[in-house]
C-alpha cells in the first residue's frame, strides 16, 4: 500500500520541486493530490507521466484523510489550513516560518535531529533555507567541539522568493530598465542586503530566523550568531560564508575528515585545484557542499567555511521529503 500525499502550493517554486523530488526519491505514492488558489485550480500538472488536476484549497478538503500534507504556499496559508489538517489527524510538513518557533512543534533537519520525530503526530516545521544548510555544516562541529560564536553572510538566490522573482531576474538580465516589483531594488546586476522585513534591532527577519532556528535545532541557546543575509542575482543555490569560533583549538584536517564523513555533506575543498562549491554546480542536487575550510589567522579556535546548497531542494523540498522518509522509517522500526 502506498501513501496518500497532498501538496498545498503545488504550482509554486517549492511545490513544483516537491513533485520532482517525490518522484526522484521513489516515495511510494498511492494517491497524490495537489492544491492551490483559484488562480490555478483546474489546471493539469504532470506527475510521473500522469496528469493531475489542481484542486482548490479549502478547509473541508484538509479534513480528508492524508498520510502526509506538504505545505509550500507561505505562512498565511499555513496558519489557516495546517491546524485544520492536523486536527483531522493528518501529518503536516510545513515549509513556512509560521510554526517554526512554536515550542511543541518540532523543527527538523533529519540528519541532525530526526530522532525527535519518534512518536510525533501533527505539524512538523521545515527550517528556513539559509538555516538548514548552515546547521548541516556546523552541527557536527558543535557536537564534537562546542560552538561559541558564528558570524555568517549569505548570498541567496532569487528562487527563494518564488516564481515572480525568478521572472524578475530573467527580465532584468535582458533589459536593464525592467522595473523591480518583488524586491526594493533591481536585483539584475546587483546585490541587496535586505531579505524579509527589518526588525527594530536592525536585523532582518531572515537573519533572526538563522539565529533562533539554529538555537532550536541544535538545542543550545548559548551560541552567539551574527548573520547578514543578502540577495544576489543567482537563480538557484544559496551560498554562505561562515566563521565559527569553537570551544577548543582545532585541526583543519580533522575538521575536513569530520565534515567529509557526515551524511548529507559533500566536501569540495582543494582550492589549489580550483575545487570549491558554487551554486551553479550545487543546483539540482540534494547535498550540502562545504569548502574553503581554513583556520583563522588570529584565533586558533576559529575556522571559516564556504557552504552551498540548492535552496529549493535541501533548503526546502528535499528536507521536507526527508522528514516524510524519516517518519516512514520510524513507523517501520515500530
Ligand atoms: P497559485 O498558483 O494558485 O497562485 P511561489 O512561492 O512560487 O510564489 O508559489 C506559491 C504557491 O502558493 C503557489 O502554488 C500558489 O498557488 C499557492 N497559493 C498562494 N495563495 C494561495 C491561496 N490563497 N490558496 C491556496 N494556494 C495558494
Amino acid at each position: 500500500m502506498g501513501l496518500i500525499v497532498g501538496i498545498v502550493g503545488a504550482t509554486g517554486a517549492v511545490g513544483q520541486k516537491m513533485l520532482e523530488i517525490l518522484k526522484s526519491r521513489n516515495i511510494p505514492i498511492e494517491k497524490l493530490r495537489l492544491f492551490a488558489s483559484e488562480r490555478s485550480a483546474g489546471k493539469q500538472v504532470k506527475f510521473d507521466n500522469i496528469e493531475i488536476e489542481v484542486e482548490l484549497l479549502t478547509k473541508e478538503v484538509m479534513k480528508e484523510k492524508f498520510d502526509y500534507l506538504l505545505f509550500a504556499a507561505g505562512g498565511a496559508i499555513s496558519e489557516v489550513y495546517a491546524p485544520v489538517a492536523a486536527e483531522a489527524g493528518n501529518i503536516v510538513i510545513d515549509n513556512s516560518s509560521h510554526f517554526r518557533m512554536v515550542d511543541k512543534i518540532p523543527l527538523v533537519v533529519p540528519e541532525i535531529n530526526g530522532h525527535i520525530l519518534k512518536g510525533y503526530k501533527g505539524i512538523i516545521a521545515n527550517p528556513n533555507c539559509s538555516t538548514t544548510q548552515m546547521v548541516m555544516a556546523i552541527a557536527p562541529l558543535h557536537k564534537k567541539y562546542g560552538i561559541e560564536k558564528v558570524v555568517v553572510s549569505t548570498y541567496q538566490a532569487v528562487s527563494g522568493s518564488g516564481y515572480r522573482a525568478i521572472e524578475e531576474l530573467k527580465n532584468q538580465l535582458q533589459d536593464e530598465n525592467y522595473p523591480n516589483k518583488v524586491y526594493t531594488r533591481k536585483i539584475g546586476r546587483n546585490c541587496i542586503p535586505h531579505i524579509d522585513v527589518f526588525n527594530e534591532n536592525g536585523f532582518t527577519k531572515e537573519e533572526l530566523k538563522m539565529v533562533y532556528e539554529t538555537h532550536k535545532i541544535l538545542e543550545d541557546d548559548s551560541i552567539e550568531i551574527n548573520p547578514t543575509a543578502v540577495r544576489i542575482p543567482v537563480f538557484y543555490g544559496h551560498s554562505e560564508s561562515v566563521y565559527v569560533e569553537l570551544k577548543e583549538e582545532v585541526d583543519v584536517e580533522e575538521i575536513k575528515n569530520l565534515l567529509g564523513s557526515t551524511e548529507g555533506i559533500v566536501l569540495e575543498d582543494e582550492p589549489w585545484e580550483n575545487k570549491y562549491p558554487t551554486p551553479l554546480e550545487a543546483a539540482g542536487t540534494d547535498f550540502t557542499y562545504v569548502g574553503r575550510i581554513r583556520k583563522d589567522i588570529f584565533n586558533p579556535k576559529a575556522i571559516s567555511l564556504w557552504v552551498v546548497a540548492d535552496n529549493l531542494r535541501k533548503g526546502a523540498a528535499t528536507n521536507a521529503i526527508q522528514i516524510l522518509e524519516k517518519m516512514e522509517n520510524i513507523k517501520m522500526e515500530g
